[in-house]
């Protein structure tokens, strides 16, 4: 007999129910007999012991269903080994709960502050399995995470509509994509749809040559240009400023987001009229894409299969197209950026894609 904890916690995105879908009919296709119990809404459920008994019955259907079937939360890292508001210790509960339960393991969905928990209850003497879930694609140790592919189509899709309206009106546009502090969507997203300027956070852009490669576009004939801009963007002068001086200018600023920063700054260098398009959340929502669908079913049967052998204490990742396991703790705490010298930066540049650099 196994018995399993499962949460998701930190932002959604889609495919976490075909990733815990793939964990519980793995396990029920096994020899083992198995009891799933699912925390609500991320470690909160696990801090307060809010969970359900979950059947077979709860995984079927769900394997094309955006969100998560336990709701998440996010429970910051850096405050989680402060009491809570009634001083309760919140790593103790989260022992105290997992032992109650009698548990024989922890399945946890998550990104980048998820695993630096994950790896904390690891320390703490608890099983712990994890599975890469984030649209920003930053999870350190795997090439991919579910969540990243489908949001790709949805930022792309949002583009490609941008760019019809764009050629009508001779305008320039802006898509504010998400990723955090990371580019790799908005590369992606921006090769995907032909954008002309891609701004990502690991490559710091100048407004000028910004400005410049609209009006040599202008020059050569193009009534428009569309610029993938990433929510973390920043400007060579800002990357040059400490990280609290960066923060009080982000709140001091008049502009909702770095992309009407740059909208502004363009019209005046050049005159022409910007637009702004901030698809959001959106790009976290719906049904998973079919990739995500297959890699999240294969991470969630590996992850199974971890625990079937009784392995804890690892993320199941990819690498170099094989599904890994991949130590907690050579994952916790580290960021996967594009490198500003990757082939595909190299590939997009050669494409006549203007970085702003
Ligand atoms: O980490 C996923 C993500 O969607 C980021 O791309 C974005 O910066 C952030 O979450 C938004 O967070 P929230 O849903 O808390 O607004």
């Amino acid at each position: 007999m196994k018995r399993i904890g499962m949460l998701t916690s930190g932002g959604d995105c889609q495919a976490l129910n075909a990733a815990m879908r793939g964990v519980v009919k793995t396990m029920m296709n096994s020899d083992e007999q198995v009891e799933i119990y699912g925390f609500l809404e991320g470690y909160r459920g696990l801090i307060y012991g809010n969970y359900r008994m979950l059947k077979s019955s709860d995984f079927s259907g769900i394997l094309t269903k955006g969100g998560t079937i336990l709701g998440s939360s996010r429970t910051p890292f850096k405050t989680i080994t402060d009491p809570d508001e009634n001083g309760l210790d919140k790593v103790k509960a989260m022992k105290q709960n997992y032992y109650n339960l009698n548990l024989d393991c922890l399945v946890i969905l998550g990104g980048n502050g998820t695993h630096k928990t994950a790896n904390l209850l690891r320390k703490e003497g608890l099983n712990v399995v994890t599975l890469p879930k984030t649209i920003d694609n930053d999870l350190y140790g795997t090439d991919m995470t579910f969540g990243f592919q489908s949001a790709v189509d949805i930022a792309t899709a949002c583009i490609d509509c941008i760019h019809t309206t764009a050629a009508s009106h001779g305008r320039v546009f802006i898509v504010e994509v998400m990723g955090h502090k990371v580019g790799w969507l908005t590369l992606n997203a921006g090769m995907a749809s032909g954008a002309d300027i891609i701004l990502i956070p690991e490559i710091p852009y100048d407004i000028k040559k910004v400005a410049e490669a609209i009006e040599n576009r202008k020059k050569n004939g193009s009534r428009f240009t569309i610029l993938a801009v990433a929510e973390g963007a920043i400007s060579k002068e800002d990357a040059k400023l400490s990280k609290k001086e960066y923060q009080k200018k982000l709140k001091e600023s008049k502009y909702p987001s770095i992309s009407y920063e740059v909208a502004a700054q363009i019209q005046e260098l050049t005159g022409e009229e910007v637009r702004v398009t901030v698809p959001g959340h959106t790009q976290r929502g719906g049904s998973p894409c079919p990739y995500d669908r297959v890699f999240a079913s294969r991470l969630g049967s590996e992850a199974a299969k971890l625990i079937l052998d009784g392995e804890y204490g690892f993320m199941v990742g990819y690498k170099n197209r094989e599904i890994v396991k991949v130590p907690l703790e050579e994952v916790a705490g580290k960021l996967k950026y594009v490198s500003p010298d990757a082939s595909i930066v190299k590939e997009a540049k050669m494409l006549g894609i203007s970085f702003g650099d």
